[in-house]
């Protein structure tokens, strides 16, 4: 079956409700926090392998932030904190964590720094750029793909681009790691089925502004 046939397409709007579900009070690494350090430190050249000017901290997934240190000496968060801007992480050329994500990880350091998960209801039968996926895009792309210099040159920040990539072809090849694309998020697990969905169906309804 051809993908985006018309009578047949290929990701339908649902909503799954899944066991082990989120419990609000806890901030989960898998879902929350490691997209997170993804998107802002393990940027191409930065902390995506464990040589260069780096200070050997590589920040890919659990294991190799654990090995850094810098959570438990502290070093994680201050850097974030930061008010220097020759010291700050991400460097300013980025466009940075908010204090709702700093916090973020704050309180997931506070509950122990564990490497925990959980199984989110997935719901996309609602989807639209503003509710859906610019804050999925912040969440998970926004690091590498804004500021002043963005990966690929390609800054996630407006619609237009975003759009522009959705009607070609290379978003939908990117997140579900077509071979004929570029793979996207680079490092780290594939993103949730869930979210692939949430990209397909917006690509799908023609990528609108909505
Ligand atoms: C760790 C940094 C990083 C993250 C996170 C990241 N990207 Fe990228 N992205 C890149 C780099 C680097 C390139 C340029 C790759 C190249 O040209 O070889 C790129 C290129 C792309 C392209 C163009 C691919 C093409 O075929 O030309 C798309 C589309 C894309 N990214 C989508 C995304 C999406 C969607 C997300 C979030 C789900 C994301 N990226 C997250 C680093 C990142």
């Amino acid at each position: 079956m051809l993908p985006g046939c018309k009578h047949e397409p290929p990701v339908a709007p649902h909503v799954e409700e899944v066991e082990g579900a989120c419990d609000p009070d806890v901030v989960y690494f898998q879902q929350q926090v490691l997209p997170l350090l993804i998107s802002n430190c393990a940027v191409p050249g930065c902390h995506d392998q464990a040589t260069g000017d780096n200070d050997g901290i590589q920040i890919t997934d659990f294991g190799s932030l654990m090995a850094s240190g810098t959570v438990q000496d502290g070093d994680l968060m201050e850097s974030l904190t930061e008010t220097d801007p020759d010291k700050v992480m991400p460097p300013p050329s980025q466009p940075g964590l908010t204090a709702q994500q700093i916090a973020l990880i704050q309180t997931w350091i506070n509950q122990g720094a564990q490497d925990n998960s959980c199984a989110a209801t997935c719901d996309t039968s609602t989807v639209t750029y503003a509710g859906t996926i610019a804050p999925l895009v912040q969440q998970r792309c926004g690091g590498c793909h804004g500021g002043s210099n963005p990966q690929g040159g390609l800054n996630f920040g407006t619609h237009a681009v975003l759009s522009t990539l959705a009607l070609n072809g290379s978003l939908a090849a990117s997140v579900t790691h077509d071979p004929q694309g570029i793979p996207m998020p680079p490092f780290g697990p594939m993103l949730p089925q869930c979210e692939i969905d949430k990209f397909l169906i917006w690509i799908q309804d023609g990528a609108p502004n909505n």
